[in-house]
Parts: structure tokens; C-alpha cells; sequence
């Protein structure tokens, strides 16, 4: 297994040195731990039927219009998008929500990194609270591309800190590690689970999640927790 590290999304069309020109080749990994990826974890987990990613607000309700029982959801600065059914808390994508359902989904950075993956032969989400499941379901795949989703295009330590989390428990499966963005993760990978609480609560993103309020403060605490679901499901 070959693994490589975007640490914000690169255009769809861009392929890593040394790696199969056509995406369908590559397994990717859409990391938004604050909070896209960990809350679809859950909704996939829940019994989402499909996840769509929209970049635009535009995007999502022409989708919509087109298949009226799918479920509009997303944020801007962190608040579901007015009119959307929800937003981008794990506590809203429950089973009685989304079962069976396709999910829009237009969130500020975490769309864009699904969007990155959008072409490759299988699409995950990866976040603290799936780990060990992803790891386990990533064995035996050729190129794994992970891409962090970042924030408006720039560096997210929690995203980078996962991404090393990852390619550590990769590595010790014998997977050969390769790119400058993966040494720069790795170098992130927190000690403990005590590291990546302080990392993930500490980072810009975490702040400002917190300083909007208790609910809010409660996603951030759940991003930080380690292996919360048993077992993962592809996007
Ligand atoms: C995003 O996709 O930008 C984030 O998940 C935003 C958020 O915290 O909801």
C-alpha cells in the first residue's frame, strides 16, 4: 500500500508523482474532523443511504429540486444553513433522522475534500471517532489518498494530526508512507488520547466551535474521541 497526504484538497484532476493517472485507481480518505467527516461517519453509521457533496448552497438545492426526498444539510460559520434540514452536528444525523436517505451535503471545507475524492474507485470519511475501523477496512488497497479538508483553503492542525494518527497505524501494517504532507502529519501524531483532545479543542477551529455555545463545545469533545464507532461505511 502506497499512502500519500494532501493537507487541503487538490484540484480533482491532479494526480500524485508516481501514482495511476485516473483516480478510480486511488482509495480516498475526505479528513474534516471539525466536524464534516466525523458527522457522517455517524450518519453513515446511522444507515445513510448516499452522501452527495455540494461546494455550493446553489449546488444543494438544485440537487434537491431534483430529488425532493433527499435531505439538505450543512453550515456556514459553523450554523446550519437556513431553509437546510440540518446542519453539522454528529446529534442530528441520528437513525430516526437519516435512515435510508441521501444526504446533500454542503459544508464549508469538508464538501471540498469529499469533492477531491469524488472520482476515486472507493470513498471513505476518516475521523478519530471511525480510526481503527478505517485502518482496518484500508487494508489490502494499493494507493490511499488522504485529504485533509483543512479551513478556507488553509492549514487545520486537527485534519494534519488525524492524517499522522493514520498513516502511523498504516505504517505499522506495512504501508509505505511517501510525501512531505504525510512527514508533516506524522510528526503531528499525538502521544495519547489526552494529546488529541488538547489538540483537536486547542486548534482555531475547536475554539471557535466552543465559543458558540455548550452544544457546540459537546461536537468538539465528541470530534476528539477515539474509535466511538465499531465499524465504518464507504462513502
Ligand atoms: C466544514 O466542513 O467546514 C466544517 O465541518 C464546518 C463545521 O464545523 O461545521
Amino acid at each position: 500500500m502506497r499512502v500519500r497526504v494532501e493537507l487541503t484538497p487538490s484540484a480533482p484532476e491532479v494526480a500524485p508523482p508516481g501514482w495511476p493517472r485516473h483516480p478510480r485507481r486511488w482509495t480516498g480518505v475526505a479528513i474534516d474532523v471539525l466536524r464534516a467527516s466525523t458527522t457522517l461517519a455517524f450518519a453513515l453509521r446511522n444507515g445513510a443511504a448516499r452522501v452527495v457533496p455540494a461546494a455550493t448552497i446553489e449546488e444543494a438545492l438544485a440537487w434537491r429540486s431534483r430529488e425532493p426526498r433527499a435531505l439538505l444539510c450543512g453550515e456556514r460559520d459553523g450554523r446550519r444553513i437556513p431553509g437546510f434540514d440540518l446542519g453539522n452536528s454528529p446529534a442530528e444525523y441520528g437513525e430516526d433522522v437519516v435512515r435510508g436517505r441521501a444526504l446533500v451535503f454542503a459544508s464549508t471545507n469538508g464538501s471540498l475534500a469529499l469533492r477531491r475524492i469524488a472520482r476515486c474507485g472507493s470513498r471513505w470519511c476518516g475521523a478519530f471517532v471511525n480510526g481503527t475501523a478505517l485502518a482496518r477496512a484500508l487494508s489490502g488497497r494499493s494507493h490511499v489518498l488522504l485529504v485533509c479538508a483543512g479551513k478556507l483553503g488553509r492549514f487545520a492542525l486537527e485534519d494534519a494530526v488525524f492524517a499522522g494518527w493514520l498513516c502511523e497505524r498504516l505504517a505499522a501494517a506495512g504501508a509505505t508512507i511517501e510525501g512531505p504532507g504525510a512527514a508533516l502529519a506524522r510528526a503531528l501524531t499525538p502521544a495519547d488520547t489526552l494529546e488529541t483532545k488538547a489538540l483537536v479543542q486547542g486548534s482555531e477551529h475547536g475554539r471557535y466551535l466552543r465559543s458558540l455555545g455548550s452544544a457546540y463545545a459537546a461536537d468538539v469533545d465528541l470530534c476528539a474521541r477515539l474509535d466511538v464507532i465499531e465499524r465504518t461505511f464507504e462513502v
